[in-house]
């Protein structure tokens, strides 16, 4: 059972949709360990599996049988979520789950009257408005699921794994999300991008960072998940990166304890920025989003039920909020503030300025590789334990 609320407030859910249509980037491995630090944390956190593979399913709970329900029917039925969603082994982490049948989602919903939002529609209900976080792992392609992901969330976050062609695909990644944003949905806003399987000792990976911090500034994470080979042996064992290391100061645990510090901060950031909330990455342990809560090593998945204590009318309601959360109402802000809190327009920038590192060797402008001389030394040198820790797995 999902347990009542501590709290006679309303909270307010966050919806994040992880994106990238390249695939292999680390999408599902982020959703599952930032969703399993947010729980950890104290936020009761639903992770939505909308990747036609159903990896996230199969790490967090098992295949779904034939005959059992999951995301493809609600969508197709434009239901509630509420009767497929599982508990899974960590506390505060829930699970909704996707099994074959959604490859053929995309089809369907072609045909669909209001396609774009109807898990917009799906998502708007008690039990899921009670979430304090949503995150939406999405398929590596720029389907209709995928538009659907983007309409029903709040902020998007891109991991880019540190290789060249991921930054290719970010480019029609942007220009979805524009069109999103003038057509569906204008207060969609772009949270940040993390760089995944970061591995120093790998010429690209610095060039990579190089690009991404000239193109996106500060939507860039401080944080950089570092390649580890935990990461790919976690799933076979159905286990977060939490519960396959058992150790918080574990390579893997670190990074996305780090990431979910960050990213709880960049969110605060954005709703509330004022001079306070723009601080680094360098909380104390003791901080008000440290509401931690041990993470249990295993446990059967099982069919939730509403809350026990019912949601408020008005839980979506941009001013309402859950008074242990440190964040504050999510602010709508305008088209223009959207667009300019997001590294400007979006699919303007990338795709004229994203290029190819054509020589190593040769200098290169401030968009392309290669024009920091002695980068790969300089590596890991900014503070950062994530980039500075030494060897990859
Ligand atoms: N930091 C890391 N270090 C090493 N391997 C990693 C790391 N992060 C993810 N992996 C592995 O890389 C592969 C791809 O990761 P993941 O499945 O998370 O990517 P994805 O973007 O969800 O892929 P897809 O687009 O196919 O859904 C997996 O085998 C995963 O275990
Ligand atoms: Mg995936």
């Amino acid at each position: 059972m999902i347990p009542a609320y501590s709290s006679q407030a309303t909270p307010r859910r966050r919806t994040i949709a992880i994106a990238n249509q390249k695939g292999g980037v680390g999408k599902t491995t982020t959703a599952v360990n930032l969703g399993a630090g947010l729980a950890q944390k104290g936020f009761r956190t639903l992770v939505i599996d909308l990747d036609i593979q159903s990896n996230t399913t199969h790490v967090l709970f098992r295949p779904l049988d034939e005959h059992e329900e999951g995301m493809c029917e609600m969508i197709l039925d434009e239901r509630k979520l509420d009767s497929i969603i599982r508990e899974t082994a960590t506390p505060n982490l829930f699970l909704a789950p996707s099994g074959e049948s959604l490859v053929h989602a995309d089809l369907n919903l072609a045909a669909m009257m209001g396609r774009d939002s109807i898990l917009r529609f799906c998502l708007d209900s008690e039990v899921v408005n009670g979430f304090d976080f949503v995150l939406i792992d999405t398929s590596p392609y720029l389907g209709l699921l995928t538009i659907n992901a983007l309409v029903a969330a709040d902020y998007v976050l891109v991991p880019v794994s540190c290789e060249f062609l991921p930054l290719l695909g970010i480019k029609w990644l942007l220009r979805t999300i524009r069109q999103v944003r003038e057509k569906l949905h204008p207060h969609l806003a772009i949270l940040g991008y993390v760089l995944t399987m970061y591995d120093r000792r790998e010429g690209i990976t610095k060039d990579v960072e190089d690009i991404l911090r000239d193109q996106f500034g500060d939507d860039v994470f401080d944080t950089r998940i570092r390649v580890n080979t935990k990461h790919k042996a976690a799933p076979s064992e159905h286990k977060t990166i939490y519960q396959y290391e058992g150790s918080a100061s574990a390579r893997g645990s670190f990074d996305y304890n780090r990431l979910t510090t960050e990213f709880l901060e960049r969110l605060e950031a954005k709703e509330n920025p004022s001079p306070a909330s723009t601080g680094t990455t360098d909380q104390p342990a003791t901080s008000p989003v440290e509401r931690s809560a041990p993470e249990a090593p295993g446990g059967a998945a099982v069919v939730v039920a509403p809350p026990a204590q019912p949601v408020a009318p008005g839980t979506t309601d941009p001013g309402a909020t859950h008074p242990a959360s440190p964040l504050p109402p999510l602010a709508q802000p305008s088209p223009g503030e959207v667009a300019a809190s997001s590294g400007g327009p979006v699919g303007t920038v990338v795709e004229q300025q994203v290029s190819p590192p054509a020589s190593r060797e040769a200098p290169a402008t401030s968009a392309s590789i290669g024009g920091q001389g002695g980068r790969e030394a300089a590596v890991g040198e900014q503070g950062d334990p994530s980039g500075s820790a030494g060897t990859a797995a």
